[in-house]
């Protein structure tokens, strides 16, 4: 059942363990993650070709008889099988061109506890048959679990997995960064609920040192964790210029004081609210993989994405699309903060918000993928 904080029970983004806190709208009904998923899929696909090309290349520089791979923040939709499902294409392609028996497969599911892993792991019944309808008899067993732990920190034992992946997961940080209120209890970034282009050079300093911190923690994990020679691919969000960062979330923070103005919500509430989000640059990205030293760079590239996906639509239905978008990721943590009773509302007014920014045609997302190799 999706949980409702009670009054008594809210939490501002200071106080709150986004570890326990922190997941996609639960469920299969109209708000879900799994139903309002296809910008992230669509980021996913576009970034598909970088990451089959690194699943191939371990499979040819490896050939494990096992291949165990991570999918690191997989949530509740059917994303993440959907790229296991090209992945196990590609190196039972590979196998087959050199007549070898395809490897077995481990396939661990990785996000949050709070994920609500039930949606996901119904989706293996269709996912197992599908498979052995495509491959035929000889198809060796695919073994799939589920790992409820967050990324930033081990997961898996000492050289254990052949391939990572993770699709836009990477951007979310392990906390709302601290230096955000100051020594007297005053929030700093006022009117804004992430790292926006209005907020003061200290909030980004602070959003950028949790950022080095967690990405540095999540590299320096999976580097015990792989094999020498094992591939990781990582799709995040990033932003073009470190002093302009870009998020489709910045556009709540407005809202939210909209509704501060309707006396619907507490203006001390909306002003100590901040998202534990981060967007980094290409050379932020690239800094801290070359500092952290473990893995060798093979790709590094941006693309863009268009928010509602399909433009070829009329704009109320681009909106609709985006605003069904943007609820199934926040609604939990917007929730956590200030009820279930504002939920309706607020995403009414940020149609009207979307709207504006598509009718601008700046509605775009601007996405980053790194693909590693583990060094020796
Ligand atoms: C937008 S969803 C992306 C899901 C899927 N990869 C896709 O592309 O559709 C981001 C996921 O990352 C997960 N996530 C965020 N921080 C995490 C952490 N520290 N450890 C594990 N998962 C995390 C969230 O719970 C969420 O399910």
């Amino acid at each position: 059942m999706q949980g409702d904080a009670s009054v008594g029970e809210r939490k501002n983004t200071q106080e709150m363990e986004v570890e326990k806190v922190f997941h996609m709208k639960k469920g299969v009904d109209h708000t879900s993650y799994a139903r309002n998923s296809l910008l992230q899929r669509t980021i996913s696909s576009q970034a598909g070709p970088i990451i089959v090309e690194s699943a191939r290349k371990v499979y040819d520089t490896l050939r494990p008889e096992c291949l165990m791979m991570a999918e690191m923040g997989c949530s509740s939709g059917p994303n993440s099988l959907l790229l296991v499902s090209k992945i196990i294409d590609v190196i039972d392609e590979a196998s087959r061109s050199i007549n070898c028996q395809c490897p077995q497969f481990g396939v661990f599911l990785n996000d949050l506890p709070g994920n609500d892993f039930n949606t996901l792991f119904n989706l293996l019944p269709n996912f197992n048959q599908g498979l052995q309808e495509a491959k035929g008899s000889g198809f060796r067993p695919c073994f799939v679990s589920g790992i409820p732990k967050s990324f930033y920190g081990r997961v898996f034992p000492d050289k254990f997995l052949h391939f990572v992946h993770s699709s836009n997961s990477l951007h979310w940080l392990s906390q709302v960064p601290k230096g955000l209120v100051s020594e007297n209890g005053e929030a700093l970034n006022k009117g804004n609920i992430v790292l926006a282009k209005s907020s003061p050079p200290e909030i980004h300093k602070a959003y950028y040192a949790q950022f080095e911190s967690d990405f540095t923690l999540f590299l320096r994990s999976r580097s015990r964790e792989m094999v020498s020679g094992g591939g990781m691919v990582v799709v995040l969000t990033g932003s073009i210029n470190s002093d302009d960062p870009d998020s489709m979330l910045e556009l709540v923070g407005p809202i939210l004081q909209d509704m501060v103005l309707k006396g619907v919500i507490e203006q001390e509430k909306v002003d100590e609210f901040n998202m534990p989000l981060y967007t980094p640059t290409v050379e932020e990205v690239r800094k801290l993989v070359e500092a952290e030293e473990s893995f060798a760079l093979n790709k590094l590239e941006t693309f863009t994405t268009d928010w509602s996906v399909d433009t070829s639509q009329t704009l109320e239905t681009q909106a609709k699309f985006v605003a069904k978008t943007i609820r199934a990721v926040v609604e939990p943590l917007i929730t956590t903060a200030f009820g279930h009773a504002v939920m309706d509302d607020l995403f009414l007014m940020s149609e009207t918000r979307v709207k504006e920014r598509i009718a601008k045609k700046t509605g775009e997302f601007f996405n980053i993928v790194l693909s590693v190799t583990k060094k020796d």
